[in-house]
């Protein structure tokens, strides 16, 4: 365990106990990370080229300043100190992903490459052998390349490699992890799929690649679920829940119409996930199904850009998520109006965002209301939530805005009674974050991206984080 003197006497300062400021029994803290951001070894050992490495590497331009996933934390060497870092901070889980490629070079289980599943069962085996729970993503964004050269997630035979890919890591994982998410965060990686330069592989076809991505993920997720639920649960009774990014849209206005573009823009970007799988119903929201459609006939088309559910995709979607995935930041604004390139999700929105990045506590627990309230039934398991900076060890910012979240969580559970298992910040450690490349910080830890070793030495926030991770209270500061 980490302890830091300063923070021990801020600690001391509020030392009173009350049930309002303690976590349930068995909440589970920790951190979460992804592969293409830690790993680096991008093509060691037999790992497969993914859509991230390819697009970097191909347009670096669409990146920060060159930066690229090759190698930055090294974790592919360095998971022993990675877990004794969780382990310093007291996580009851670590939430990472696997990268497809590192495991299917080709996407496809025609070669299973043996270096890759050593290495996760390497990781795997230090986390339990550390008393650190597995909470496993699936899928974070980093296509293998080679299923890209097929389409990637627009073509629908993709949840079929999917399928494929899941059963690889049940079979060789699925004894000791018992948390899995199949997708995090498909609203963002869809729209590589719809835009140039915000996520892989850049595919410009806004409007009908994002809406086919979608389909076929959902399916692909609906698929998986069932095939845990017919081969592998009995034996290995785990979890298995999908992570959906929901930020708390405020209208910008009160006029009726932004109050109504807030629901709007909350079903094109929330509902077109969530509805399909947590709703009594299923399927898509009406209100998504009925935009998309009357806008396509309107441009002349045979067919709507969204495709349509058969009936058995409907039945084996709904109710297909033991758990909700909650990543969760900030606060935007909507508004109503058509904005966007005919045709986008945007336009067919008739909302859009006029602001954003404002931290806003309240918005956590807002949200946790609005899932349960939307989709009753689903425990909820806050995937994501963390806070970015250009750097420093004395972070009292990154300190303040997880304290003020956590309360924000503490209040949606104590007072508003809704279920959630766990908080898995990000993140462990700073990292290659996407288009942001190393410029932006989110770490409890930082990293010397510049050292042999890429150095981590903890921040304040490690040090508060490992009090709160270990007493399962927040403090109460004066
Ligand atoms: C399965 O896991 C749950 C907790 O997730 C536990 O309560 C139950 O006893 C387990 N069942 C078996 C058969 O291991
Ligand atoms: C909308 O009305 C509420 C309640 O009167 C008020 O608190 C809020 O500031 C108003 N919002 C805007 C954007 O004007
Ligand atoms: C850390 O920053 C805070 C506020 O910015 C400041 O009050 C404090 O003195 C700093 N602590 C150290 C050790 O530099
Ligand atoms: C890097 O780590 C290795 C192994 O722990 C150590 O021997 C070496 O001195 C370190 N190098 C630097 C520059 O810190």
């Amino acid at each position: 365990m980490l302890v830091h003197v300063l923070f021990a006497a801020v600690l001391a300062v509020g030392s009173a106990q009350t049930p309002a400021n303690t976590f349930p029994d068995g909440f589970l803290f920790g951190c979460a990370t992804a592969a293409y951001q830690v790993e680096g070894a991008w093509n060691e050992d037999g790992k497969g080229e993914s859509i991230w490495d390819h697009m970097l590497h191909e347009h670096p331009e669409y990146g920060n300043n060159g930066d690229n996933g090759d190698v930055t934390c090294d974790s592919y060497h360095k998971y022993k100190e990675d877990v004794q870092m969780l382990k310093a901070i007291n996580a009851d889980v670590y939430r990472f992903s696997i990268s497809w490629s590192r495991i299917l070079p080709t996407g496809d289980i025609d070669v299973i490459n043996q270096p890759g599943i050593d290495y996760y069962n390497n990781l795997i085996n230090e986390l339990l052998d550390n008393g650190i729970q597995p909470v496993v993503t699936m899928y974070h964004w980093d296509l293998p390349q080679a299923l890209q050269y097929l389409g990637g997630w627009p073509n629908g035979l993709i949840a079929d490699y999917f399928v494929e890919y899941a059963r690889v890591l049940f079979d060789n994982f699925g004894d000791r992890v018992k948390w899995w998410i199949t997708f995090n965060e498909p609203g963002v990686f869809v729209s590589g799929y719809a835009e140039v330069g915000t996520a892989a592989p850049s595919q410009p076809a806004p409007g009908i690649g994002d809406y086919l991505a979608i389909h076929t993920l959902l399916r692909a997720h609906g698929r998986v679920y069932r095939l845990y639920d017919q081969q592998y649960r009995a034996t290995q009774n785990g979890s298995v829940g999908i992570t959906l990014n929901i930020q708390n849209i405020e209208p910008a206005s009160n006029s009726t119409e932004d109050l109504e573009a807030v629901d709007r823009y909350m079903q094109f970007e929330d509902g077109i996930f969530a509805h399909p799988i947590f709703s009594e119903d299923g399927d898509y929201p009406a209100v998504v199904r009925q935009r998309v459609d009357a806008n396509s006939e309107a441009e002349g088309r045979p067919r709507s850009r969204l495709p349509t559910f058969t009936q058995e995709e409907i039945e084996y979607l709904r109710g297909s998520a033991d758990f909700f995935g909650l990543n969760h930041y900030r606060t935007y604004y909507a508004a109503a109006g058509e904005t966007g390139p005919v045709p986008s999700k945007r336009r067919d929105s008739g909302a859009y965002t006029i602001s954003s990045n404002e931290n806003n506590p309240a918005g956590l627990r807002k949200i946790l209301n609005w899932i349960t309230a939307e989709y009753p039934g689903y425990p909820i398991f806050v995937t994501e939530n963390g806070y970015g900076d250009s750097g420093g060890l004395n972070d009292t910012g990154r300190v303040e805005y997880l304290t003020n979240y956590l309360s924000a969580l503490l209040e949606a559970i104590n007072t508003d009674g809704v279920e959630v298992l766990g908080y898995t910040m990000w993140t462990l450690m700073d990292n290659m974050e996407w288009t942001s490349g190393f410029s932006i910080k989110m770490g409890l830890y930082e990293v010397d991206f510049d050292s042999v070793n890429k150095t981590r030495t903890p921040r304040l926030s490690a040090y508060a984080m490992s009090e709160i991770f270990e007493s399962k209270q927040l403090p109460v500061l004066n």
